[in-house]
């Protein structure tokens, strides 16, 4: 039993999240979330979603160590999420996970959420391979990524050019009258909805985009033409069927990411494709990636649903496996990075900062 005892704690956004793995064997996954706070404005509310990290910490804290039946002092690690994310809720995590190693005198990894949303499969699938492509769709980012077995080597490919595919799907649903978060509600809508009602842009697909933006992504054409399609229903007195709607745009999204993941996959000559972040918990998006990949030869990877929307498993995952691979540990003199590119997996503190 040398496998590295890491926990992990996130806190970039909404959810308060500590998790425990030992090596890529997850122990505990608590996750505390203030979503329900920031229901009512429509949106996550930094200052709000502050407080609430600095209430729920230590339980969230206590509730992980006795789901794995450990205690702090016999962790080898602390991981926690540096960036990107709300500056002001990223500092609760970032002071504890100081706390906590200065205390407990272990070493401390500060690690990039994005890497974390990528990294976390291996706790479900096992190593990845030396090759993948991530796609992560999240409500701050959507990327596609060339992920390398060496933890801290990630290449981006693409990214939004605007909206990330979270937000689409929450700035929708609020169109829709749906609630806050709205990509869950979006994709139970579609459940009864026809996918093919009504035809929405699919940004980035023409063949002089693809030139240039081969693995980019744009979805505030669609939110707007979502939008337009609605008003103008309303205007000619017709109802709006909101599964339709919901369905349609959820199609375009689907549609959009699987075949530029899918690409990116056959050009970059990877057999795998590793799906993560909130969006990769869209029922539809794992049904037709798991159709294409299969039509291409690829094999994919997702996480259960808990494990794609934020939490601290990730984290500690990530944290485990640079302990693993001998990464060097963060100096205690770490910043908090509200952006923070995918390309800097763990920070050196001064020498990142
Ligand atoms: O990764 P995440 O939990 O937080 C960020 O790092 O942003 O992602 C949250 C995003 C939200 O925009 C939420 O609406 C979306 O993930 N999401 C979904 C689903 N579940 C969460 N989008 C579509 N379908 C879902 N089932
Ligand atoms: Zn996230």
């Amino acid at each position: 039993m040398n496998e590295p005892l890491v926990l992990g704690i996130e806190t970039s956004c909404d959810e308060t999240g500590v998790g425990i793995v030992r090596g890529s064997t997850l122990l505990a996954d608590a996750v505390a979330s203030s979503v329900d706070e920031h229901a009512r404005f429509g949106g996550v509310v930094p200052e709000v979603a502050s407080r609430a990290h600095l209430e729920a910490m230590l339980p969230t804290i206590e509730r992980a160590c006795a789901e794995a039946r450990i205690q702090l002092a016999d962790l080898d690690a602390i991981a926690v999420t540096a960036g990107p994310g709300l500056v002001g809720a990223l500092l609760v995590g970032t002071a504890s996970a100081k706390a906590l190693a200065l205390g407990l005198g272990k070493p401390v990894y500060a690690v990039n959420h994005l890497a974390g949303h990528v990294v976390v499969d291996e706790l479900e699938h096992g190593p990845l391979p030396p090759v993948a492509v991530g796609l992560l769709v999240s409500g701050g980012h959507s990327s596609l990524l060339l992920v390398h077995d060496d933890a801290a080597d990630i290449t981006p490919l693409g990214a939004t050019l605007d909206d990330a595919a979270g937000e689409a799907f929450d700035k929708v649903a609020r169109l829709l009258g749906l609630p806050f978060p709205g990509g869950p509600w979006i994709d139970a809508a579609a459940r009864d909805g026809d996918g093919a009602a009504i035809a929405f842009p699919r940004g980035l697909t023409a063949s002089h985009d693809m030139a240039e933006h081969r693995y980019d992504f744009s979805f505030s054409g669609l939110k707007t033409a979502v939008a337009r399609w609605v008003k103008a229903q309303q205007a000619a007195g017709n109802p709006v069927s909101v599964p339709d709607v919901a369905a349609s745009f959820q199609e375009a999204v689907v549609d959009v990411l699987t075949r530029k993941a899918v690409a990116a996959c056959l050009e970059h000559g990877s057999e795998h494709l590793v799906l993560g972040g909130g969006v990769a918990a869209n029922s539809r998006l794992r049904a037709v990636a798991a159709e294409r990949c299969e039509v291409a030869g690829i094999i994919l990877r997702v996480p259960r649903p808990g494990l794609c929307t934020d939490n601290g498993a990730m984290i500690a995952a990530l944290g485990a496996k640079l302990v693993r691979q001998g990464a060097v540990p963060s100096d205690l003199g770490f910043a908090t990075r509200s952006v923070l590119p995918i390309t800097i997996v763990v920070m050196n503190g001064s020498l990142d900062a």
